[in-house]
């Protein structure tokens, strides 16, 4: 365990801890290496030799405190038995929601499919280059997931059909019941951190929060909290991240690039990660410099894990990386 849980329990640590959500993927040609020659993306995350050493690649060339596991969210659905594609220049694209087979999965029948992703993370949390650092697992939050789920494939704009779902409030019970399985074995496995992505918090109208966003990520949260695992949240473009610490109380939150960090600093006194919009690392040194300077003078008193404001853009230098982790490591 390393300074990233450090920094969530508001100890004092020698650095400012840093890790990039998507710190392994498209943007790094070892990388596009093993991608090229394993065109399916499920299939590759499921092998879980490829998928260590995806995640181990990052820690190889950058000083980073922290590895994130190669995976996905829609490996929930994928584990519901709903089919679940990657498509090049398109995204996910996921198959036929039947609630009855949703329904009939037993707790065993859905960790048997995710046993590949508990194997990596036992021979990942193991591996000596994780020594003293922390290994992140995740979930996709109950929204989300249901967004995809419905919808079928990332949403431009909020499809009004997702909220004429009838059965919906069994379809929430049961993913509920499904992520609380899937933390609890990643945290057996021997992850030491959970972070969730609340990726499309954004598309959803204030009234809407208390019961798509506030209660099933209270529950998940409380959960995680009961397992003795820190939990980050990261409700992209909610409408308050203030509104949300009070209602969930993560042990740290996760902003985007959207909101002003000022304001963040000023209203929230938990511990805060990332922020700095990806766009920035293409492009140049001195206006990354600068602008990453700012989030961490913005945030010199306060817990402050530096991070991104969403993942590293596949268009991204590497060297912008190193770049980066050394000013924070310098700071
Ligand atoms: O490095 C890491 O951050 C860990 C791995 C990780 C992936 N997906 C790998 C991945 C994590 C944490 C995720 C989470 C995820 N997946 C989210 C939440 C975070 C966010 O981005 O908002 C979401 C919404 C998904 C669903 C998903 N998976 C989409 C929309 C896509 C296609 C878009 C894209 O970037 O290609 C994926 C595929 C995916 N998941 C890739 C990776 C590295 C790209 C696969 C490829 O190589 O083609």
């Amino acid at each position: 365990m390393g300074i990233l849980k450090d920094c969530i329990n508001k100890k004092r640590t020698s650095s400012i801890p840093v890790w990039f959500m998507r710190q392994a993927g498209r943007y790094l040609p070892e990388f596009r290496d093993i991608r090229q020659k394993n065109p399916n993306f499920i299939n590759l995350c499921l092998d879980p030799k490829l998928s260590k050493e995806i995640t181990l690649q990052p820690l190889k060339r950058f000083k980073l405190d922290a590895a994130i596991i190669f995976s996905d969210i829609l490996f929930v659905p994928y584990a519901l038995g709903q089919t679940v594609e990657f498509k090049k220049n398109f995204g996910p694209m996921l198959g036929e929601l039947n609630l009855d087979n949703i329904l009939g999965i037993s707790d065993n029948d859905f960790l048997n499919k995710l046993k590949p992703i508990y194997q990596l993370i036992e021979n990942t949390s193991k591996d000596k280059i994780l020594e003293k650092k922390d290994l992140i697992g995740f979930i996709g939050a109950t929204w989300t997931l249901l967004v995809y789920m419905l919808n079928k494939q990332s949403p431009k704009k909020l499809n009004e059909n997702i909220y004429n779902y009838k059965n919906e409030d069994e379809l929430i019970k049961k993913i509920i019941h499904v992520q609380k399985l899937h933390v609890k074995k990643q945290v057996e496995s021997g992850v030491s951190i959970i972070q969730i992505f609340d990726s499309w918090a954004g598309l959803l109208s204030k009234d809407k929060y208390e019961k798509y966003i506030y209660k099933p990520t209270q529950e998940l949260v409380n959960y995680t909290k009961s397992l003795g695992t820190e939990v980050i949240c990261f409700p992209r473009s909610i409408n308050s991240y203030l509104e949300y610490c009070n209602e969930i109380k993560p042990d740290a939150i996760s902003i985007g690039y959207e909101v002003d960090p000022l304001e963040i600093a000023r209203n929230i006194n938990i511990p805060i990660q990332g922020g700095l919009a990806p766009q920035t690392l293409l492009t140049d040194k001195e206006n990354l410099k600068k602008k990453a300077k700012k989030y961490l003078d913005i945030f010199k008193d306060h817990p402050y894990i530096f991070n991104l404001g969403h993942g590293v853009l596949p268009e991204t230098d590497p060297s912008m990386i190193d770049y980066l982790v050394k000013i924070v490591k310098d700071y």
